[in-house]
């Protein structure tokens, strides 16, 4: 039997050394990458915009707070310097406004923010506003119609004419899902004054768009329509009172409803070679002049977005499952994710709905998961990269500034 020496089975000063420097080496790495974690974390947070209202852009009207951009209305004296001087298409004395998107993420009626001090969505803002120019640029190209857009000196901002609003969420839905399923399912035949046929099956594709139109805002003094946010409303109610919606004409009405047809169906197309279904949407409309003076009817705040569109993957669907592909997604998990989703869906639980969002970190998973989703398609749909600002608060001024002349 073989003796065993003691230094057969205690370290001599050189294996001491090397487990010394291997400990250290391990220490070294592991606080490395925490720095690297960290850095990310730190990267991401910095490299959200959440608060978009407060930008030292020149104006001497109240900032226009929506729940994801900000609208700035120029001076009149900045609006007819920029209009010369980067020579817009637009009659001289035409009033622009500055549209900064940020990256919150708002659903059932509430912003949501993440662990780690995330308080938006990294990338979201620059892809919702690469896809919807990405569509209103194709909607010009088609002859469709034209949009609010004039300039975009930044991802996150747009220089735009500033419309008169039509008072109409204009949706179209080629897909019975959601809500309109669940009325469907509940008995309903009538949807905004049209009735659809009996036996249809949840998330099955319609014969044909059906344009399901809401109130934009609260409206008063409207006979039959009560006086609330998103009421439906038939095309006889807008008939009826087209002026109360801003309509010029009733022939206008026929004009939006032919440019939210064609828009989804350019959308919808498009998307298809993508092997993405557009399954719904909504659309604004708003009224500007034209460099000759002349009135018309343009597509306005943002078209075909992961924020304003359901959209389906093509591959699942046809297997008979629904991959949501737009905020959808991120209204599913949040309903996962509490353990009471009636306080989400139910409109009289709105106060705690509003400390679920105020006192709840999402996971920092759950944000990143939103933003593959929505950089992911904005690349797909324009082919360009979407790149996170190192500094969005900081470019944006700096942009404003030196090319614009817009900063106080
Ligand atoms: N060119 C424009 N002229 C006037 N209002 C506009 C224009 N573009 C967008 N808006 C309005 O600005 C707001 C944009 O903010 P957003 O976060 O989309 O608001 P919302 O919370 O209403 O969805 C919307 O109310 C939209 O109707
Ligand atoms: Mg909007």
């Amino acid at each position: 039997m073989r003796d065993i020496n003691c230094s057969d089975r205690l370290p001599g000063f050189p294996q001491i050394l090397a487990i010394a420097l291997l400990a250290e080496g391990i220490t070294y790495v592991l606080a490395s990458a925490a720095v690297f974690i960290k850095g990310m974390c730190m990267k991401n947070t910095q490299r959200v915009l959440a608060v978009n209202n407060d930008l030292p852009i020149k104006t001497d009207q109240a900032v226009h707070n929506g729940k994801v951009r900000s609208v700035y209305w120029l001076r009149e004296e900045d609006s007819q310097r920029l209009i010369k001087g980067k020579g817009y298409d637009v009659a001289d004395r035409t009033d622009l406004a500055i549209m900064v998107i940020s990256d919150r993420i708002s659903a059932f009626d509430c912003i949501w923010h993440g662990e780690n001090g995330l308080d938006g969505v990294p990338g979201k803002g620059a892809a919702l506003n690469e896809i919807s120019h990405h569509w209103f640029n194709l909607f010009r190209a088609q002859g469709l119609a034209d949009s609010h857009i004039l300039d975009v000196p930044h991802p996150l901002v747009w220089v735009v004419q500033k419309a008169r609003p039509v008072m109409i969420e204009a949706i179209g839905r080629q897909y019975i899902t959601g809500s309109m399923w669940r009325a469907y399912n509940r008995g309903e035949r009538e949807f905004c004054g049209q009735t659809l046929s009996e036996g249809l099956q949840k998330n099955q594709q319609l014969d044909e768009l059906l344009i399901t139109p809401s109130t934009k805002g609260i409206l008063a003094d409207i006979p039959n329509i009560p006086e609330a946010d998103d009421v439906n409303v038939s095309r006889s109610d807008i008939e009826n009172n087209y002026q109360a919606f801003n309509f010029n004409s009733v022939d206008d009405i026929d004009r939006y409803e032919v440019l939210l047809r064609e828009g989804f169906s350019t959308i919808s197309q498009a998307l298809a070679r993508l092997d993405q279904i557009f399954v719904d949407t909504k659309f604004e409309f708003g009224y500007v002049n034209d460099a000759s003076g002349a009135e018309k009817l343009i597509y306005m705040d943002e078209v075909g977005t992961p924020d304003s569109s359901r959209i389906w993957d093509g591959e699942h669907y046809r297997n008979g499952k629904v991959v949501e592909k737009s905020k959808e997604a991120f209204r599913q998990i949040l309903l996962n994710h509490f353990s009471e989703p009636d306080i989400l869906l139910n409109k009289d639980r709105m106060d705690e709905r509003n400390a679920l969002a105020r006192d709840n970190a999402l996971p920092e998973e759950v944000m990143m998961q939103v933003s593959r989703t929505y950089t992911q398609l904005a690349e797909h749909i324009s082919g360009s990269k979407i790149t996170l600002p190192e500094d969005p608060r900081g470019e944006i001024i700096d942009t404003l500034n030196e090319r614009f002349g817009l900063i106080s």
